[in-house]
């Protein structure tokens, strides 16, 4: 029998290598286990199964002499030099068992399968192909089963659910992109799987140009692969998703916490200038009453596109301007592009450009392998492209942005990081340094942006102990410890609308919970008064928060719209900065579990088929609590929308909901649909024109009572690094409803920041008139008390204190 078997394979093999240049890796010849790993010899190749976590395992394989000693661009987790797992050889397979997972590695030829403790099967090799080389490119194939659902890959602008495509990730610049266009901007490698409401995730830790089939064209196996490089994976076992997400954002590192200001409202144009125009624009925000937080400077604050310098005629004294506007409340975010004009040797009479001369004479730029500096076309004409793979050039782009440092800048705009070039065709065979192991385009393209991202968070950690914001737009796994992200050029048109709703989804469940598209199109066309009002309503529940249009479009301001339009603009930009505790609180959430802060339906609610429909996707959670439904197409007057199971209070028409149920609601143009779970407690303060603009005095927090349910409120400056030392508060609140009675507690868990509250204003919804109410034992003063009878909300106004307990008896 065993004999027939390996006749058969033989069989199969040389048709194989008649027929095909894929070698599919074969038997496994030796094995030697060490503490957190286990190492095969393969006939023809190398498999290296590190025991990363009891959920978390890594399959790497080679078929060159050796691994590679390279470091990973985007796994910063340090693997413990130990992990518990039992290893165990039978006749034809080898068994790898940890706390939660039990790994089969079949001998002949060598195929892995994973299973639960339970010998659920979570995800195996394709019997026949497991793990292909073939030249240079790395492929795995993995049995698809009928009813496996696929989601991930980052930057996508189909749908959350990625059956039955082929993707490609390899960061590209394209403007005015449809749903259509498979490669964008940014490229993480990451895919959750999911059968039976169970949930995994697959890492794959390659930069080259790789592929993700989820079953096009087949419906035997999906597979992933890359042009080059090793087949080096992670298998990270949920069973929820949540955990899934969270364990990859273990790997690959978490967003910090950014400054209070970048969650407000930013406007950007290309391009704001001359200097007049900056502060004309600051000044009618501030005239018109309408927050806003961040002005952007495009290309044109530059002189002749080069980075690091001012166009003296256009900004004749940025710091003098820097300093007026921050005293307004405005922080100013210069673009950056990577590309520096070559211009270091200029005729007679005028002098070569700094950043140019330099970069040459300390090597810091990437160069064809002869030698000579590459140079690319971009906005400057002709540049070099700084080597952001090399230590010193990181050091050095960090120390160039210290003079905008000097003159108040506290954040920085990367553009152009892909990177990108007129043609779109960075030639293959331009070397970079790859932290000293030399490398070609190929493998450094996808990690470009997120090394320059390195080099601007380092250079302004170095120098400052303020949080300072960056943007990017392309980027790779990882992004998310340097960098918000925001999706490009987008364009005016209602299939954009629906994009700014789902990409940014999309993005969150892998790992990059910063970001938002640009409110009202960058490009194609104008948005018609309806349009924008829905886009910024949409734009208000982003993480990442910014209006912007290209140059020969209309500018996107609030008030560059009709009045009608401005007054809608005004009430949601207003209405974000009441929501800024709830937004900051859910960013630090995000900060320390590295879940979306924009999260899909099905994220929350995994068990809920409801949630994992097309139209589903057109709504979100904002965390755990808040319910997000925006109009995505601009005409409607209905929007369609699904409550999960539970109750949901309707903060448009203060009713409660019972969910489990499609609904569809009438959507006049001043709403956006919003609801509150049960239990859910959502914390306000007043509006302001910028952040820090007012001494918040109070905090109100929206309580939406039911049985049981607590929140926790995460306060700092808003500002420093001192959270890290311990400088923040929590604070907890508990709510506790039955027929008869409320009971609310608060208990400050940790005192580390001191906020300017004086009182609290707790606003509980869908409530009677309590015949008695007692706070701390007594009873609240009259002017303290206001129930209105019509909505059945009920506002108790409190001093602030560490402890407070709340009673209210029906
Ligand atoms: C790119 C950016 C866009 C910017 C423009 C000019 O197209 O994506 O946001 O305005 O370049 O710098």
């Amino acid at each position: 029998m065993e004999k027939l078997i390996f006749t058969s394979i033989t069989i199969l093999l040389f048709v194989s290598i008649v027929h095909a240049e894929f070698q599919f890796v074969e038997g496994v010849k030796s094995f030697k286990v060490e503490s957190n790993l286990v190492e095969f010899t393969l006939r023809d190749a190398k498999l290296n199964i590190y025991l990363v976590d009891q959920n978390i395992i890594r399959f790497r394989y080679t078929n060159q002499n050796d691994f590679s000693k390279a470091p990973s661009y985007a796994v910063i987790y340090q693997q413990p030099e130990k992990m518990k797992f039992d290893f165990k050889e039978e006749k034809e397979k080898f068994i790898i068992t940890t706390e939660e997972l039990v790994v089969h590695i079949s001998k002949n030829p060598c195929r892995i399968s994973i299973y639960d403790k339970k010998m659920n099967l979570l995800n195996s090799d394709e019997e026949s192909f497991g793990v292909s080389f073939d030249d240079s490119e790395v492929r795995c194939f993995k049995k698809l089963f009928k009813d496996e659902k696929f989601f991930g890959l980052g930057e996508k602008s189909d749908d959350l659910i990625k059956n039955g495509k082929q993707y490609t990730l390899w960061n590209t610049d394209y403007p005015e992109y449809t749903s259509k266009k498979d490669e964008l901007y940014q490229s993480i490698p990451f895919f959750i799987g999911q059968r039976n409401y169970k949930s995994y995730g697959i890492f794959f830790d390659n930069t080259y140009k790789s592929y993700f089939n989820f079953g096009a064209s087949n419906n035997r196996f999906y597979w992933f692969g890359a042009d080059k490089g090793e087949l080096d994976y992670y298998f990270i076992y949920g069973p929820e998703m949540k955990r899934v997400v969270s364990d990859y954002t273990k790997l690959t590192g978490r967003m910090e916490l950014p400054p209070m200001w970048s969650l407000g409202y930013q406007q950007s144009r290309w391009s704001y200038y001359p200097e007049s125009t900056v502060r004309s624009i600051a000044k009618n925000f501030r005239d018109k009453n309408i927050p806003c937080d961040v002005i952007y400077l495009d290309i044109h604050y530059m002189d002749g596109y080069r980075v690091f310098t001012w166009d003296k005629e256009r900004f004749k004294n940025p710091g003098q301007m820097i300093s007026d506007l921050k005293k307004d409340g405005f922080k100013i975010i210069p673009i950056t592009d990577p590309g520096i004009k070559a211009d270091s040797n200029l005729p007679a009479g005028r002098q070569g450009y700094f950043a140019a001369q330099e970069g040459l004479k300390q090597n810091l730029f990437a160069k064809y392998p002869d030698g000579i500096t590459y140079q690319g076309e971009v906005w400057p004409g002709w540049a070099y492209f700084p080597d952001f793979t090399k230590k010193e050039t990181r050091e050095w782009w960090g120390d160039k942005l210290q003079p905008f440092l000097k003159i108040g800048i506290e954040g920085f705009w990367n553009d152009m990081n892909e990177p990108s070039t007129w043609g779109q065709a960075f030639p293959d065979i331009v070397q970079f340094d790859d932290n000293g192991f030399k490398s070609d385009h190929k493998k450094i393209h996808n990690v470009y942006a997120l090394s320059m991202a390195r080099a601007t968070r380092e250079g302004l950690r170095k120098y400052s102990d303020k949080r300072h914001f960056i943007l990017t737009r392309a980027g790779f796994a990882g992004i998310q410890r340097y960098s918000a992200v925001w999706t490009g050029d987008n364009a005016s048109t209602e299939e954009h609308l629906a994009l700014a709703c789902t990409m940014p989804q999309n993005l969150g469940l892998s790992g990059v919970p910063f970001v938002g598209s640009d409110v009202g199109g960058f490009m194609g066309g104008e948005p018609t008064n309806e349009m924008y009002v829905r886009w910024i309503q949409l734009g208000a529940f982003t993480p990442f928060f910014r209006g912007h249009s290209a140059i020969d479009t209309k500018a996107r301001e609030p008030f560059a719209f009709n009045e009608w339009t401005e007054e809608r603009a005004r009430q949601i930009i207003q209405f974000r900065y009441k929501l800024l505790p709830f937004w900051y609180n859910e960013f630090y959430a995000a900060s320390q579990t590295g879940l979306p802060i924009m999260r899909p339906m099905f994220l929350n609610y995994e068990n809920d088929d409801n949630c994992y429909s097309r139209d589903a996707q057109f709504q979100y959670m904002i965390g755990e609590n808040l319910l997000v439904a925006p109009v995505v197409t601009s005409t409607d007057k209905t929007k369609k929308l699904y409550l999960p199971k539970g109750n949901w209070y309707d903060w448009n028409n203060n009713k409660t909901q019972q969910g489990n149920q499609w609904l569809i609601t009438e959507v006049p143009m001043n709403i956006i649909p919003l609801y509150i779970k049960e239990g859910g407690m959502i914390p306000m303060q007043i509006t302001q024109n910028y952040v820090g603009e007012k001494k918040i005095e109070q905090l109100e927090l929206i309580i939406f009572p039911f049985a049981k349910s607590e929140y926790t409120l995460y306060e700092d400056d808003g500002i420093s690094y001192n959270y890290e030392n311990d400088k923040y508060s929590l604070t907890k609140f508990e709510c506790e409803k039955d027929t008869k009675s409320c009971k609310l507690i608060v208990n400050k868990l940790k005192d580390g920041f001191k906020s300017d509250r004086k009182n609290y204003l707790f606003t509980l919804l869908n409530t009677n008139m309590p015949n008695k109410i007692l706070i701390n034992g007594t009873k609240p003063l009259d002017f303290a008390l206001e129930f209105d009878k019509e909505r059945k909300i009920l506002h108790l106004k409190v001093d602030a204190a560490d402890n407070i307990k709340l009673q209210m008896e029906y």
